[in-house]
C-alpha cells in the first residue's frame, strides 16, 4: 500500500472508539519490528522520525525503509515527522515524501506557536499530508520539575479550542501528565482536563510519552478520547534489553544479525502488546 495520512485513519478510530500506536524508528530492524506487528495485529500503524532519528540514519534512508516497508504490507501506513521544529524541515519532510508532520511550536508564545504551526498546515494541506500541533510542554522525565510547576504547562482546553481553529491542524497533542523517557515514578494524569479538552475541540487528540503509563491509564485515557499514542522508550527497553541480553550470554559473537535479529523479535512483541491495548487490532 502507498503511504497514507493521519487523516485516513484516525476519523475511523474516533468513531469506533479506538487508538493507533505512533511508534518511533530510528534504524531498519525497528521499521521492520513495526510492519511486522501491524501486520500480525493487522492494524492500521503510524511510524515516526524524531529530529534524532533524522540525524542518527538521514532523511533519505527513513523514506526509502518506510516506503518500502509500507509497500509491500497489507495494513495502511503513515510516515510521520514527529517534533517537527521549523516550517524548512517539514516543507523538507514533505518534498522527501512524508504523509504527515508534526509542528511543535510548543516552547513559542502561543500567537507565534499559531503562526508556524498555519504556514506548516497551509503547505501540508496543499500536498494532501496531515498535520499535527502541540500545546503545552510535554517534558522529558529527566527535567527536574515539580508536579505543581508541571501542571502550569499542562493544555489550557479553551486555548487548545482557539489553537485548532486558528490553525486547521488534523491532530492536536496536549500535556496532561506524561513526559518522554522513562518515568521516575508513576506519572498522574489528569483525566478532568482531557475530559474538557475533548468536548473544546473536534480534532483528534494525542499523548505523547505514552511508554511506561499503566495500562489501565492508556484505556481510560483512549476511553476519554486519545486517539494516538507515541511510544518510543518501550521500543528501545525492548530493543536494546535483547541484544544486550544476547550479548551477555554470547560475549564472543560478532555477527551483527546475531545480536539484532532478537533485538527485532523483543520490539515486534511489545509493539504487538501496544496495539491491542490500544484497541486497533483487527481495524485495518
Ligand atoms: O520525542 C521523543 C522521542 O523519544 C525521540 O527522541 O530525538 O532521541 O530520537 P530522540
Ligand atoms: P516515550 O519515549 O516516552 O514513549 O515518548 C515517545 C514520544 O512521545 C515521541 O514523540
Ligand atoms: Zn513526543
Amino acid at each position: 500500500m502507498s503511504l497514507v495520512s493521519l487523516n485516513d485513519i484516525l476519523g475511523r478510530a474516533e468513531e469506533e472508539g479506538y487508538a493507533v500506536g505512533a511508534f518511533n524508528c530510528n534504524n531498519m530492524e525497528i521499521v521492520q519490528a513495526i510492519i511486522r506487528a501491524a501486520e500480525k495485529e493487522r492494524a492500521p500503524v503510524i511510524i515516526q522520525a524524531s529530529q534524532g532519528a533524522i540525524r542518527y540514519a538521514g532523511l533519505p534512508y527513513i523514506v526509502a525503509l518506510v516506503r518500502e516497508a509500507a509497500a509491500g504490507a497489507a495494513v495502511p501506513v503513515v510516515l510521520h515527522l514527529d517534533h517537527g521544529t521549523s516550517f524548512e524541515q517539514a516543507v523538507q519532510c514533505i518534498r522527501h515524501g512524508f504523509s504527515s508532520i508534526m509542528i511543535d511550536g510548543s516552547q513559542h508564545p502561543l500567537e507565534k506557536n499559531i503562526e508556524l504551526t498555519r504556514r506548516v498546515v497551509e503547505v501540508a494541506h496543499a500536498a494532501g499530508v496531515s498535520v499535527e500541533g502541540e500545546l503545552g510542554r510535554i517534558g522529558g522525565t529527566e527535567d527536574d520539575i515539580s508536579v505543581s510547576d508541571a501542571e502550569a504547562f499542562f493544555t489550557d482546553p479553551e486555548e487548545a479550542n482557539y489553537f485548532v481553529k486558528q490553525t486547521g491542524v488534523d491532530a492536536l497533542a496536549i500535556s496532561i501528565g506524561t513526559a518522554h523517557g522513562r518515568y521516575k515514578g508513576v506519572p498522574k494524569l489528569d483525566f478532568p482536563r482531557l475530559e474538557q479538552i475533548r468536548r473544546a475541540i473536534s480534532c483528534p487528540i494525542v499523548l505523547h510519552g505514552s511508554s511506561g503509563v499503566a495500562a489501565e491509564d492508556i484505556k481510560k485515557a483512549a476511553k476519554l478520547g486519545v486517539s494516538k499514542f507515541n511510544i518510543d522508550t518501550d521500543i528501545r527497553e525492548a530493543f536494546t534489553g535483547a541484544a544486550r541480553d544476547y550479548l551477555a550470554a554470547n560475549p564472543l559473537e560478532i555477527d551483527p544479525r546475531n545480536v539484532l535479529g532478537p533485538a527485532r523479535e523483543a520490539a515486534t512483541a511489545i509493539i504487538r502488546e501496544k496495539i491491542r491495548l490500544f484497541g486497533s487490532s483487527n481495524k485495518a
